[in-house]
């Protein structure tokens, strides 16, 4: 497992400055304090191959056996090629597939499925996963209803077999396009390409229906955590650790309240680093597992939603 984050770090004062929001605000209504933003020309593919080269140094295997290199990530260094074959020429891999996963903000439960997938059909041996974004390149930074959430990162995972009974036990994938105008960038791609009406009229940045996404969130929240525990055969009281999409901590206090959770089952990394998109349920994971709680057997469950909208659940049996 490997992380990336950029070093700049924008703070809820440094916002202040910037649009009509206030450092209490911002912490009460989503629970962030600071977030970390690219720069210059960084893509989405340097936060990604930064944190697939620790991946590789953890996992402490060679290139050459890395069957696969998914990402991930609705915020693509560009329409094509994917950005899973940038990070490819970008590590120095040759000989290997690579192709992209778009599910936006679930696309890590999206991608870790898809993945397992590879490997419990025998197709693939090794397969280098990567939930990576770069939302505030895509960021109005005069619209305080969106540019408040966002921050850039990303996670990485080499994943093979393991023996029966753990890694991936179920997932549960849901989406449901009719939610589709809730939450876009709607320029950039076939339906409005960029043009000088485009990006006069600011269609190439983060639109969001804020109220409607919330409602949504702690709705399938629980959906998706039931989904997948049903199918797993397990009960919510058989998980060790919950990790949630880190959106906005009223989203998972009211998910995890009507789901039952002890609170301190709960990983929470959004404090730190916002609304990382594909990047957030890796960037926590890493989290847990750096302070050294995370043990053999210990059961996780993932839980992500986003624009699609889609959502979904994975659980885990940590090996
Ligand atoms: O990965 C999925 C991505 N998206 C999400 O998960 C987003 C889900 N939605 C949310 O997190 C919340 O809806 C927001 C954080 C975006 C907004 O919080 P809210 O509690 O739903 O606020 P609201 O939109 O209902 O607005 C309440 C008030 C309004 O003022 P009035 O009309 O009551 O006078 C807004 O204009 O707060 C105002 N407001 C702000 N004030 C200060 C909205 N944004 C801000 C802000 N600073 N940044």
């Amino acid at each position: 497992m490997g992380t990336y984050v950029p070093e700049k770090v924008l703070t809820n004062s440094d916002l202040e400055r910037m649009v009509d929001t206030s450092d209490d605000w911002i912490r009460c209504r989503t629970g962030i304090v600071e977030r970390r933003v690219v720069e210059g020309d960084t893509a989405t593919s340097d936060l990604a191959a930064a944190a697939a080269k620790k991946a590789l140094e953890d996992a402490g295997i060679n290139d050459s056996e890395i069957d696969l290199i998914l990402v991930a990530t609705s915020t693509p260094d560009m329409i094509f090629p994917s950005t899973a074959c940038l990070v490819q020429s970008k590590l120095g891999i040759n000989g290997c597939a690579a192709f992209d996963i778009q599910a936006a903000c679930s696309g890590f439960v999206y991608g870790l499925t898809v993945a397992s997938q590879f490997i419990e059909s025998g197709m693939y041996k090794t397969v280098l996963l990567i939930g990576a974004d770069a939302f505030t390149k895509h960021i109005n930074w005069e619209d305080r209803n969106t540019c408040i959430l966002f921050g850039d990162g990303a996670g990485a995972f080499v994943l093979h077999e393991v023996e029966n009974g753990y890694g991936l036990l179920s997932s549960y994938l849901m989406a449901d396009g009719r939610g589709a105008d809730l939450l876009k960038i709607p320029a950039g791609g076939s339906a409005h390409p960029g043009s000088e009406y485009s990006v006069q009229n600011k269609l190439h940045f983060v639109q969001m229906n804020g109220n409607a996404v919330f409602k949504f969130a702690v709705r399938i929240l629980h959906e998706a955590a039931i989904g997948a525990l049903t199918k797993a055969g397990l009960t919510v009281g058989d998980i060790d650790y919950l990790i949630p999409h880190q959106a906005n901590i009223r989203i998972i206090d009211a998910a995890m309240e009507r789901l039952g959770i002890d609170r301190n089952k709960i990983i929470l990394n959004l404090e730190k680093y916002g609304n990382t998109s594909t990047a957030s349920i890796p960037l926590a994971l890493y989290d847990l597992y750096n302070s050294g709680d995370l043990k053999r057997g210990d059961l996780l469950l993932f839980v992500g939603f986003g624009a699609g909208l889609t959502w979904g659940a994975n659980i885990i049996r940590w090996v």
